[in-house]
């Protein structure tokens, strides 16, 4: 069970002047213009329907990078019944070669496939570099390299056995096929989503997200320049309702690996329950959606670090992440400051194409999320219970930008304040410092999700009493720093109530969720 020692990827730098800096931009320039066209892999083999759609980037969408062909009925049923064939070989094939297979995809990313992987995202995904690499490169090479650990950590758990008896258990992949669907705004979670179940044995249908085809094939690419064999990860494109009816609706059918909304999720999970009298073996249903992640400040607080948390936690991959800042709750007595730390580094961040490094702020992911985004911020510069005191400027001539907003909240209830807007808009309230604990009670009962929250206090005793206030509002709880980053081998990550099942992205816990367990009792 000795399996080389994970270690996390070092995050590079891309400095001006530097090779790799060079290097990534003219990869990105290079496929940029390449116009790519990409194909659903269906058992190994590329397939073209001619029912293509554009690949367009947000910050530039009038300019087509390329396309990638949808499915119909047939497709599915293929991928399937592909899927199910490959699984005999795959299931049967030692976990050796299987964790050979990606710990080489961790190290082709590492290197010659590193530059494409950020690019893909960076071009239609619209990351900046830095986003780019922290994901696509080093989240991705991570959730490789600790997923083969963490299997190992699983095989080494045995039952006790007596003299006479030997007890042991096999960790056997689910019986049928797993569906996952993964969500644009994370190229490594998309990654592992179908990956992670592949590593424990299983066959995959994998549904991208549409805006995340560019860098799925790149995905592809890897794995099959790894070893993967042909059948265990079926990549589909097209209707999401007709994809998943068809997928749920097989009697082989085992488990769903979700990324994406509360709604989509819970509607997934009754569809599930509907058929449940047709399925082969009850499925594992294992999903992270929606979040409406907070700060919540003592007026023990450090300003400087509460005003960086919330640019940060908030702004950075344009408040696209699950984990991002949406909600913050500051004392009276420390916002003066808060706010003058926020409005100057705010107006610091500069907004555009990745293309340009300095960038920091890019495009919202498509026109219904700009849209959807600019509506409520328009609401709140209307409504007399708020006031846009940062930002609140769009614009989609070219691509969908929105300015990192910052709005001022009178009721804790502001419709900003509860409802995820997937989008670079904090909304702010301010209590006064001796109704601390009722502002908690306020955090931890304004939403339905609990995926990140951050606290910030210097006083040992208020720390300790938050975090218990908040025990069930987050299920990546931070002290003193911001709700977003986490590190796959330091904080795995996922969140509970309607934010998902909490199966945490990067643990031995969601591999178990792949396996079906044999004991087996030998007697001599
Ligand atoms: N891992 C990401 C973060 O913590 C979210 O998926 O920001």
């Amino acid at each position: 069970f000795n399996v080389p020692v994970a270690v996390n990827e070092p995050v590079k730098g891309y400095a001006p002047g530097s090779k790799e800096r060079a290097e990534l931009l003219a990869t990105y320039k290079t496929m940029f213009h390449s116009n790519i066209d990409v194909p659903m892999h269906i058992n190994g083999k590329e397939i073209r329907t001619g029912n293509t759609k554009n690949i367009t980037p947000p910050h530039d969408h009038q300019h087509v990078v390329g396309q990638y062909h949808t499915a119909d009925k047939s497709h599915i049923n293929e991928a399937i019944e592909t899927a199910l064939a490959a699984r005999q070989a795959w299931s049967s094939v030692s976990w050796m070669e299987r964790a050979s297979i990606f710990l080489k995809a961790a190290e082709l990313l590492a290197g010659p496939y590193r530059a494409k992987m950020n690019a893909a995202t960076m071009i239609a995904q619209s990351k900046n570099v830095h986003q780019a690499e922290i994901d696509a490169a080093c989240e991705m090479i991570d959730f490789f390299r600790f997923n083969v650990q963490y299997m190992t950590d699983i095989f080494k758990d045995q039952p006790a056995s007596a003299p006479g008896i030997w007890n042991r258990v096999e960790y056997r992949p689910l019986e049928g096929f797993v569906y996952a669907i993964s969500p644009f705004n994370f190229t490594s979670i998309a990654a592992n989503l179908p990956a992670s179940a592949a590593l424990m044995g299983n066959v995959v249908v994998w549904k991208p997200s549409d805006h995340q085809a560019y860098s799925a094939q790149v995905i592809v690419d890897l794995f099959k320049e790894a070893g993967l064999p042909d059948g265990v990860i079926n990549v589909v494109y097209g209707d999401p309702v007709m994809i998943t009816d068809t997928c749920l609706s097989s009697p082989d059918f085992s488990g769903l690996h979700f990324t994406g909304s509360t709604y989509v999720f819970k509607e997934l999970w009754k569809q599930i329950g509907t058929n449940i009298h047709t399925y082969k073996t009850y499925p594992r249903i294992v999903g992270e959606t929606g979040g409406k992640d907070f700060i919540w400040a003592h007026n023990s607080a450090n300003p400087l670090q509460v005003a960086t948390a919330i640019t940060r936690g908030a702004f950075e991959y344009q408040g696209q992440k699950c984990s991002a800042a949406s909600r913050a709750y500051i004392p009276a007595s420390i916002w003066a400051d808060v706010r003058t730390h926020l409005e100057k580094q705010t107006s610091e961040l500069k907004m555009g194409s990745p293309e340009d490094p300095s960038n920091f702020i890019n495009a919202v992911i498509h026109e219904g999320s700009f849209d959807k985004i600019a509506k409520y911020i328009d609401a709140a510069k209307a409504d007399n219970d708020a006031d846009v005191i940062i930002g609140g400027n769009y614009d989609k001539s070219k691509g969908y930008f929105i300015e990192p907003t910052v709005i001022l909240a009178k009721s804790p209830t502001f419709s900003t304040m509860t409802t995820e807007l997937f989008g670079p808009v904090m909304t702010i309230y301010v209590y006064e410092d001796e109704a601390w604990e009722a502002s908690l009670k306020l955090v931890d009962e304004s939403t339905e999700y609990a995926l990140t929250g951050a606290i910030f206090s210097t006083d040992r005793y208020i720390v300790e009493k938050a975090s218990k206030a908040l025990e069930n509002a987050a299920g990546n709880f931070y002290i003193n720093d911001k709700p977003t980053g986490a590190v796959v081998g330091q904080q795995p990550f996922g969140g509970a109530r309607a934010s998902g099942t909490n199966d945490k992205a990067g643990s031995a816990q969601n591999l178990l969720r792949w396996t079906s367990v044999r004991l087996i009792k030998e007697t001599f």
